[in-house]
């Protein structure tokens, strides 16, 4: 049996150590006992965007990057994609292991009851301007919505826990399509308890006069088959802010807030936003190959391509490519499909995308569908912050639960000025 340890020469002092490796990791306090003198703080580990960091044992979402794979709780999402529901991912998600029918039909109907919010966040969207960018408004209530239930703050009582991440669950739906209305000028719809999660959603988005909304069904499982994929992916950037932050034991209301606001960045969940402003300027599929050789040049972004753990196909995107022609079929076809595609196509077989390994990503193609279905750029993030909520709670719990975890606290390699002395303004250079 080899060893599970790793041996270390420090050539500054000739020692040698050796370090315990458990799970393919070392400890990185462990290195802390490797000193070059007894004034040294011990080595550090250097790793600017966390690239070969694992900050946290976890069993919620597995990823294979360069297999393309990707498992919720050891389950395939191209089975879950296929033959669940978002509902059922949540819970999976949250609780660990798929809801027998008990379990299920009970998360529904009490997801399902907590939909409403409190009539004075309505006064609150008042205060955003005409033009405020929908996900600004949804972390803002969201983050708000911890004044309207203090209990949330009491992170150690398990039951406590489980009424906040329904309220959260239920509620990011209401708040995303207020969010929305609040933008366009239009009335809040109330929720409508017959629907489903997704269908009701489209009621509250679309709803204008008539007396009971009716969602098209096949847009309906597209965007419930949407929220499955988006769901989770272990510790992205938006997931590290909910640790991070939830890690000083705030209120998951805050935390959620903090997740959505990384969420918003656009090499993160804004990026659809950019894919589709990428499509538009390029304009035409005759643009294709100047815009590729500007890429190249590393003047712009191929939008929608590239990912820190995938370094093969997305298995998100290859779903959300083959769903695309079914939510055309009902909303006609997007124009800039043929832009995307012409994109792709090229990429594919260029040295210079296959060498760095860069390809589609979820957020290549879900912008083109969430355009189709009507909806305006600046909701995409927040139809990615309502699925990914059940993902960060999960993450949340998980952090909660394990006894290793302390407050997150980097540390840092200071290379700023030594010790100096004061001098008042009239006598500096
Ligand atoms: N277009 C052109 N070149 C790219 C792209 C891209 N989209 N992505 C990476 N590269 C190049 C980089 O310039 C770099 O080239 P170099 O080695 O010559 O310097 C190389 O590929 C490696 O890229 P990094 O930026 O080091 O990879 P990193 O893991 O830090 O970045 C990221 C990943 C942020 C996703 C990046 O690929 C990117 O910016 N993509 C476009 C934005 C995007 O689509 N984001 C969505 C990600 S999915 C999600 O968050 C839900």
């Amino acid at each position: 049996m080899p060893k599970e340890s790793l041996t270390i020469t420090d050539n500054r002092t000739g020692k040698q150590y050796e370090l315990p490796v458990s799970n393919g990791a070392i400890r990185a306090m462990d290195l802390r006992q490797i000193k070059s003198g007894p004034d040294d703080f011990g080595l550090l580990a250097y790793d600017p965007g966390f690239f070969n960091t694992a900050a946290c044992n976890s069993k919620i979402t597995y990823i294979d990057g360069d297999k393309g794979i990707l498992e919720y709780r050891g389950y395939p999402i191209e089975q879950l994609a296929e033959r669940s529901t978002f509902l059922e991912v949540a819970w999976l998600l949250i609780n660990g292991e798929l809801p027998n029918k008990k379990q299920l039909d009970a998360w529904v109907t009490d997801v399902t009851m907590h939909t409403m919010v409190h009539e004075n966040i309505k006064k609150f969207l008042e205060g955003f301007r005409y033009d405020a960018h929908p996900m600004g408004i949804l972390a803002g209530t969201v983050s708000a919505l911890s004044t309207f239930y203090p209990d949330a703050a009491d992170i150690f009582n398990s039951r406590s826990r489980e009424i906040q991440i329904c309220r959260l669950i239920a509620k990011m739906p209401t708040l995303s399509a207020m969010s929305y209305r609040h933008s366009v000028g239009m009335p809040y719809a109330l929720p409508d308890n017959q629907l489903s999660y997704t269908e009701n959603f489209l009621n509250m988005l679309w709803k204008v006069t008539e007396v009971t909304y009716k969602p098209n069904p096949i847009l309906a499982k597209a965007l419930d088959m949407l929220f499955i994929l988006h769901a989770d992916h272990e510790q992205n950037c938006s997931t590290t802010a909910m640790r991070c932050v939830g890690s000083s034991q705030v209120d998951p209301f805050s935390a959620v807030a903090a997740a959505a606001v990384a969420l918003h960045g656009p090499l993160h969940g804004g990026a659809n936003e950019a894919v589709l402003k990428m499509l538009a300027q390029i304009g035409s599929k005759e643009n294709v190959p100047a815009f590729i050789k500007e890429v190249k040049s590393g003047k712009d972004l191929l939008m929608g391509f590239g990912h820190r753990v995938y370094k093969n196909y997305d298995p998100r995107a290859t779903i959300i490519k083959r769903m695309a022609e079914q939510v055309f079929d009902v909303t006609g076809r997007n124009p800039l499909l043929d832009i995307a595609l012409e994109l792709e196509r090229i990429a594919l077989q260029d040295d210079y995308f296959v060498s760095r390994k860069l390809y589609p990503n979820v957020d290549f193609y879900s912008g083109l569908i969430y355009q189709a279905m009507g909806f305006p750029p600046s909701m995409f993030t927040v139809l990615f912050a309502i699925p990914r909520t059940a993902g960060w709670v999960a993450q949340w719990l998980e952090l909660l639960e394990d006894k290793e975890q302390k407050i997150a606290r980097p540390r840092q390699i200071y290379l700023g000025p030594k010790r100096r002395d004061y001098v008042p303004a009239e006598r500096r250079a």
